[in-house]
């Protein structure tokens, strides 16, 4: 038992200073519970209120290619400078230190490599998620896939149930397969069945009218980067997304298999954090 002896009574209790109730600054997420709200706040930075991740979750589809081949010696350097890693659970424990303090958004869905039978996705066990301390959970919807739809909404419900079990975020990769349409109907779908599914933050890809999707999407949307562009174009791409209301990237390709990688990834996050135009971004790379 505490000593009793000398209790103060307490005499500082800001009379005057009302009790901050104002909404989170998360888009959508006034009414998350507190895990979910602290696991967001270390993933979007609190002052832009976006997130620089980066995306290395693709070896388990295409294996060692190109700038993945060593994620110790490629991504590993990298770390410091993403606001988030995103990767699979067997890269993040034998590729990525210990002592990493950023947030760990966890690939939980694998799939088969072979495309025309991808992403019948088998989730892995919330407990590996856990001991992996992760700050999100990310799983791939085939929206608009005959053969796969279901399959992914299955799974992805039940990784939603696990997250708000848990209080983690998740993660909806919308996912384009060879025959699905590239434009902002199918986009603005794929990301709104995400968040109509529970979806925390929604993974999907910027085309023209990416604003419509962005505004019907009532959680944080970030962008893949897709294949490898020239740096300037990549961070065109960026600086439209976040113009048009997007909360961040999770890019891969553009940034470790840029010439520069850590150059480009201080670039992304001058477009995404500091309001840098694309120019201003490439002038960055250019110098580092
Ligand atoms: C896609 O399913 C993967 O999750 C990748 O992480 C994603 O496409 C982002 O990588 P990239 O910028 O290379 O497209």
């Amino acid at each position: 038992m505490a000593d009793l002896d000398d209790i103060r009574d307490g005499d500082n209790f800001g009379l005057n200073t009302p009790a901050d109730t104002s909404a989170f600054y998360l888009k959508g997420m006034r009414n998350a519970s507190w895990g979910i709200k602290n696991r967001m706040s270390r993933i979007f930075n609190k002052d832009s209120g976006r997130t620089v991740m980066l995306a290395f979750d693709h070896g388990f589809l295409m294996g060692p290619t190109s700038g993945l081949e060593r994620i110790d010696l490629n991504i590993a350097p990298l770390a410091e400078e993403a606001d988030c890693l995103m990767g699979c659970r067997g890269m993040i424990r034998s590729s990525i230190p210990a002592e990493n303090s950023k947030p760990i958004c966890l690939r939980t869905d694998t799939g088969t490599t072979i495309l025309t039978e991808m992403n019948h996705n088998v989730l892995i066990s919330e407990e590996d998620a856990i001991r992996l301390n992760v700050s999100c959970m990310a799983a791939m919807l085939s929206v608009g896939d005959a053969d796969t739809e279901a399959t992914t909404i299955a799974n992805f419900s039940r990784l939603v149930d696990i997250g708000q079990k848990y209080d983690i975020p998740v993660m909806g990769v919308t996912a384009v397969g060879k025959d699905m349409a590239r434009d902002s109907r199918y986009f603005g779908l794929a990301s709104r069945v995400c968040a109509e599914n529970g979806a925390s933050i929604v993974k999907t890809y910027y085309t023209e009218g990416f604003e419509n999707v962005v505004a019907a999407c009532p959680v944080p949307i970030v962008i893949a980067g897709g294949k490898k562009l020239p740096e300037l174009d990549a961070l065109d791409l960026c600086y439209k997304a976040i113009n048009c209301g997007a909360s961040g990237v999770d890019m891969g390709r553009n940034v470790f298999q840029s010439a520069k990688p850590l150059a480009m990834m201080k670039a992304v996050k001058g477009v995404v954090h500091d309001g840098l135009t694309p120019a201003e971004g490439f002038q960055m790379f250019n110098d580092l």
